[in-house]
């Protein structure tokens, strides 16, 4: 019988044990609380809706279990939904909120723990590391140029908020040039959503569903939108960004963007080596789209793979879960029905050529991963 083809999971991630200590020894966003009621699991504060005082702190934020922290839990988890191997990331807020001269000390640790799980499984777990963005840019450049001794090494997650103004920020660019150098892939990835006043003052209400339904797509879909502008892409061609949650809103907001750009006078007209006139950024959104770009497929619905594929290549969109993020609330269930519902996105958007390529193939390709061969190699 033909072994089935490889799914790799892109979308994956961890707070490594160095991490949790570091929330436990805090008390403000983000930290772990622990409810006064007997055996209550430590709840997981990391959004800055999650602190929420009205709440009782048993229902402030979510609960934290060994998912979050226990790679055993990771490996049961791929093998009960058949994935052969997994891209590791630590999970938001990464270190974004520690103070400048903290940071490389902790990406050092994450990164090196990070690495050890994965060399502790060969074949079956890369990862992509955390910068350490509070810190100085000189210390960020000599983090990703110490990540070619990690082997595992794959790329860097990073939010969106960069020094702290954004990733349209002239002074990332040698960051930016450390990157597009060593050939990591940036995993763009959402953690601040929006302002809260725009989710109104019911949101307690609404728990996590505005934040991570809406806020987290519009947070990345502004961020890589704001690079595009800045010209990123054009100082640094070949940097490689992959796009949590399909791109956000991308796919189906770029023609938009693209017509805003080419109406705003205060952009001065250029003409390309083909004679065509345009406004904004030298490389066009297009252009970018298709040669920068990969997006994740972890989008819920069949309509949202179809017009991530439509924008960016089939070969450019990779599976993901986002693990341990989204359980069943069914505790007893083996199968997860967020994961499912992205898997079946997948098979039913694509022929059978276009799911082998989204669920595992464009990602062993793109990330020149060796996979067990007994694993699933096809
Ligand atoms: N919620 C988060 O805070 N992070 C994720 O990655 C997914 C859901
Ligand atoms: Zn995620």
């Amino acid at each position: 019988m033909a072994s089935e083809p490889p799914i790799i999971d892109i979308h994956t991630h961890v707070y490594p044990s160095s991490y949790i200590s570091l929330l436990r020894s805090r008390v403000t966003v983000p930290y772990l609380l622990n409810p006064s009621e007997k055996g209550a699991s430590p709840r997981l504060i990391i959004l800055p809706s999650d602190d929420d005082p009205s709440l009782l702190p048993g229902s402030r934020g979510r609960p934290i279990d060994p998912s979050y922290t226990d790679i055993g839990v990771k490996l049961k988890f791929m093998s009960d939904h058949r994935i052969t191997a997994s891209v590791i990331s630590l999970a938001n807020p990464w270190l974004d909120f520690l103070p400048p001269t903290e940071g490389l000390k902790w990406a050092h640790m994450i990164n090196d723990e990070l690495e050890s799980t994965c060399s502790r499984h060969q074949g079956k777990l890369w990862a992509f590391a955390t910068l350490p963005l509070s810190a100085s840019p000189s210390d960020i450049v000599t983090e990703i140029d110490r990540l070619r001794s990690l082997p595992h090494s794959r790329g860097i997650i990073m939010g969106t908020t960069g020094l702290s103004n954004g990733l349209d920020d002239p002074n990332l660019d040698s960051i930016w040039a450390a990157l597009e150098e060593s050939k990591l892939l940036v995993f763009l990835h959402p953690h601040y959503g929006l302002p809260a006043p725009l989710y109104g003052p019911r949101a307690s209400e609404y728990s996590h569903v505005l934040p991570l339904s809406l806020g987290f797509p519009m947070e990345t879909t502004i961020a890589f939108t704001r690079m595009w502008l800045s010209g990123v892409f054009d100082r640094y061609p070949e940097l490689k960004l992959l796009i949590a949650h399909s791109g956000g809103t991308i796919p189906f907001l770029a023609g938009r963007i693209d017509s805003c750009v080419q109406h705003e006078r205060h952009f001065p007209e250029h003409t390309d080596e083909n004679g065509i006139k345009s406004r904004g950024p030298k490389r066009s959104l297009d252009q970018v789209l298709s040669n920068n770009i990969w997006l994740d497929a972890v989008v819920y619905s069949e309509t949202g793979v179809k017009a991530a594929v439509e924008k960016v290549g089939q070969e450019r969109v990779l599976f993901g879960t986002d693990h341990p993020f989204f359980p069943p609330l069914d505790e007893g269930a083996e199968k997860w029905a967020s994961v499912e519902t992205n898997l079946n996105a997948v098979t039913s958007a694509q022929d059978k050529a276009g799911s082998r390529a989204i669920l595992g193939a464009n990602a062993i390709e793109l990330l020149g991963l060796e996979i067990n061969p007994r694993e699933g190699g096809g």
